[in-house]
C-alpha cells in the first residue's frame, strides 16, 4: 500500500484518495469547513490548506490527490498562519452572535475561532448585514449573516437529495443563498441540510431557540418510521425531545435521515 507523511506520521492510503480523507480514515482530522466525506469536493473555503514539500504554495488537502512519499504538514507555522487569515478573512462579516445561535457548541466557525483567532477583529467598519429569518422551507430557517457560503447546502440538494432547490446569487461579501424561482426546500431529506451546515446558517425551524445543545443529552436510537431503520440519535431536555439527529451507519442511512423519521417519529 502506497504511503506518505503527515506531521512525522506515516499514512497508508488507497490510490485516488486526496489527503484530506486518507488522514480522516488515520483518525486525522485536517480543519475544513466546505469539504464533506458523502459530497463533492468543491474547494471553496480553503480551510485545510497544507504544506506539502517541494510544492511552491500550501495546497488544499480536500482536492489534493495523496501520492508515494508526498511529505505534508498540517501545523507548521505557514499553515498555522494561512488557517489564522482564512479565519479573519471569514469574521470579518460574520455577526458572532453565538449566545442566540442555535449552532453554539456543535459549530465549526465557533471551535476554529478559539483554536486560530486573535480574540479580536481588526475590521473597523460596519458589518455587512443580511438577512436573518428567511424560511426556505416548512422545517429549514436561512440566516444570510451566518452563512460562510461553503455551498454544502447547495451540493446536498444536487447530489444527495437529487432536487436541486439552492443555489447562490451575487458575489463577493454579497454572496447569499436562495431556492430558485417557484421552488422551496422542501425535499424530504431538508433536514439533513441543518445538520451539515457548518455553521448556524441554517437552523431547524421545529428546534430553533428550544435549548442550549450542552444542555441535552443524545441517546443512541433507530428511527421506527420506515423498515430502514436509520441510526438516529435522540436529544433530550429534562424528559423532553427536543430534537432527532442522524447517527452514521455506511451499512444502512450513511449520514442522513429523511424529515419524516424527525418529525413524525
Ligand atoms: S454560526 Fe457559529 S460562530 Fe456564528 S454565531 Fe453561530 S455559533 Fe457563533
Ligand atoms: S447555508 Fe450553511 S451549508 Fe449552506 S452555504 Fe451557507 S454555510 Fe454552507
Ligand atoms: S475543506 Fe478544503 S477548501 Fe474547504
Amino acid at each position: 500500500m502506497p504511503k506518505f507523511i503527515l506531521d512525522g506520521i506515516e499514512i497508508k492510503f488507497t490510490q485516488g484518495q486526496t489527503i484530506i480523507e486518507a488522514a480522516k480514515a488515520h483518525g486525522i482530522d485536517i480543519p475544513h469547513f466546505c469539504w464533506h466525506p458523502s459530497l463533492s469536493v468543491s474547494g471553496n473555503c480553503r480551510m485545510c490548506l497544507v504544506e506539502v514539500e517541494k510544492m511552491p504554495k500550501l495546497v488544499i488537502a480536500c482536492s489534493t490527490l495523496a501520492s508515494e512519499g508526498m511529505v505534508v504538514h498540517s501545523q507548521s507555522q505557514k499553515t498555522i498562519e494561512a488557517r489564522n487569515a482564512v479565519m479573519e478573512f471569514f469574521l470579518i462579516n460574520h455577526p458572532l452572535d453565538c449566545p442566540i445561535c442555535d449552532e453554539a457548541g456543535e459549530c465549526k466557525l465557533q471551535d476554529y475561532a478559539y483554536q486560530h483567532s486573535k480574540g479580536e477583529s481588526r475590521f473597523i467598519d460596519e458589518k455587512n448585514h443580511k438577512d436573518k429569518r428567511v424560511p426556505l422551507g416548512p422545517f429549514v430557517m436561512f440566516d444570510a449573516e451566518r452563512c460562510i457560503s461553503c455551498s454544502r447546502c447547495i451540493r446536498f440538494c444536487d447530489e444527495i437529495a437529487k432536487d436541486p432547490e439552492l443555489t447562490f446569487i451575487k458575489r463577493g461579501d454579497r454572496v447569499t443563498i436562495v431556492t430558485y424561482p417557484g421552488e422551496e426546500l422542501d425535499n424530504p431529506y431538508s433536514l439533513n441540510t441543518t445538520d451539515i451546515c457548518p455553521v448556524g446558517a441554517l437552523t431547524n425551524r421545529d428546534f430553533r431557540f428550544q435549548a442550549r445543545v450542552w444542555d441535552m443529552s443524545a441517546t443512541k436510537s433507530i428511527c421506527f418510521g420506515c423498515s430502514r431503520g436509520c441510526n438516529s440519535e435522540i436529544w433530550v431536555r429534562n424528559n423532553e425531545v427536543l430534537r432527532i439527529t442522524p447517527r452514521y451507519n455506511e451499512e444502512v442511512n450513511s449520514y442522513w435521515m429523511c424529515d419524516y423519521g424527525r418529525v413524525n417519529t
